[in-house]
């Protein structure tokens, strides 16, 4: 019997879903990406070596997974060359990567409008990270997006043609200089026979792997409150992270899905605006920035910092339907003396224990807080739960109490050794 198990980020992204999807791949036939592009930044560490990938899914480094690039994604196709030419350089054969022929492409004018878009909005911006991701799931949306088929197929002269046109109006009503099409053809042309050997129906590819028993590991990119749908709207990514997006991301239907992880930061961690209601702008997020060397993987940005908060815990664990948690990244809380946990918010004098949709509303939530004290050991050679400083315990055992789910996984440290694994997801 096929077991397949979704990765997901439960808070802003950044939680550590890299480490962990390629710590489960171990156990898994296939590794998919399923939305998202080179927005993401996944970070790997194992054999004294750091990886971070953007595009390629965390179980590339080994050559009996499959990995695939789903059709829900949007895909730089020029940075996914890079980062296949770079995993070689470092020597890996990469011939274990597949793109998705109903993904979309990401073209240079989708980063022009992104930054434009970003411009224009002045303080008020989203702080995206320049990728082209909102532009070009918006091209998706209107029915008018390049995919991946389309890109080595043998109309891609005309259809290209077409889009440049209407790019060039809409730069024309930004005052910005039209592309010119025989330039854009030309650097686009070498790429597509370049890609041709990567692309597959990974729809149908996935399904009969499902029919042959394989196992299935979803890797979600950003997170919940990230979700188009579900997060703090408009601060939001343009795709489903949440574990939704999975099956119209990959062409899984929804009850072939058995087990989904919630990766989950042992403290919260936002990059770019929007509401952060347990945001630190003290010495202790100073702190924990430099301790947890939190710093953007894909744009180098100073993260900002927060208290664990357990109601956007809850509220991911309802959009997702989590089955368990991997708490991440605990050894960074070592040596604070007091850790607050966000319990609920107070918002117009009333107690709410979830996450609110209006932006306005989320604004005025001010955080409820319980207190807990902290460790002094340091964690990072733990291999048990019962080996953690018993307050380290008590922290995991209160965010277990507090959301109603069991830590099925807990991380002491960015390599792989550091993962301690208390129930099997893949059993
Ligand atoms: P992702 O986007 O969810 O894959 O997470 P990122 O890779 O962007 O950010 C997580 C960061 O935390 C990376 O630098 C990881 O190497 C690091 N990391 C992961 N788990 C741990 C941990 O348990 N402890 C510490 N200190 N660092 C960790
Ligand atoms: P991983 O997979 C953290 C944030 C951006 C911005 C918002 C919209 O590494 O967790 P976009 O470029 O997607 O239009 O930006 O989403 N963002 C992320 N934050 N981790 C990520 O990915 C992110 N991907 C996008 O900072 O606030
Ligand atoms: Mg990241």
């Amino acid at each position: 019997m096929s077991k397949t198990v979704v990765v997901v980020g439960t808070q802003w992204g950044d939680e550590g879903k890299g480490k962990i999807t390629n710590f489960l791949s171990e156990k898994s036939d296939f590794v998919v990406r399923y939305q998202g592009g080179d927005n993401a930044g996944h970070t790997i560490c194992f054999n004294n070596t750091t990886y971070k990938l953007h595009l390629i899914p965390s179980g590339v480094f080994n050559p009996k997974i499959t990995n695939i690039l789903g059709n829900g994604m949007v895909v730089n196709v020029k940075k996914f060359l890079d980062e296949v030419e770079n995993l070689r350089k470092q020597g890996f054969a990469v011939d274990n990567v597949f793109i998705s022929d109903r993904a979309h492409v990401i073209f240079d004018y989708h980063i022009l409008l992104d930054g434009i878009s970003e411009d224009k909005l002045g303080k008020e911006n989203i702080g995206t990270t320049k990728r082209g991701i909102g532009p070009a799931y918006t091209d998706k949306i209107a029915r008018r997006g390049i995919r991946i088929s389309d890109f080595i197929g043998e109309d891609f002269k005309e259809t290209l043609k077409k889009r440049i046109i209407e790019k060039n109006k809409e730069l024309k009503i930004e005052a910005v200089a039209p592309l010119d099409f025989d330039d854009f053809y030309q650097k686009y042309l070498p790429l597509c026979d370049k890609i041709k050997p990567f692309v597959i129906d990974s729809v149908t590819v996935l399904n009969q792997a499902l029919a042959e028993g394989k196992n299935i590991l979803f890797e979600g990119a950003q997170g919940a409150l990230l979700d188009v749908d579900f997060g703090s709207y408009p601060y939001v990514t343009s795709s489903n992270p949440s574990a939704g997006g999975v099956c119209c991301g990959s062409g899984i239907g929804p009850t072939y899905i058995n087990e989904i992880v919630g990766i989950v930061k042992a403290y919260s961690t936002r990059v770019g605006s929007g509401t952060f209601p347990t945001e630190l702008l003290d010495a202790t997020g100073h702190y924990i920035r430099e301790v947890g060397r939190e710093y953007g993987t894909t744009t180098k940005r100073p993260r900002r910092i927060g208290w664990f908060d357990a109601v956007v815990l809850n509220y991911s664990k309802m959009i997702n339907g989590l089955t368990g948690i991997s708490i991440m990244l605990l050894d960074v809380l070592t040596g604070l003396k007091q850790l607050k946990i966000c319990t609920g918010y107070s918002l117009d004098g009333k107690i709410i224990k979830t996450v609110p949709a209006s932006l306005a509303d989320y604004n005025k939530c001010i955080p409820i807080y319980e207190e807990l004290p902290g460790w002094d050991d340091d964690i990072t050679a733990v291999k048990s739960f019962c080996e953690l400083p018993i307050n380290a315990q008590n922290y995991l055992r209160r965010i277990e109490e507090l959301t109603g789910l069991d830590v099925v996984i807990f991380s002491v440290g960015p390599d792989k050794n550091q993962t301690i694994v208390c129930r099997d997801v893949f059993a």
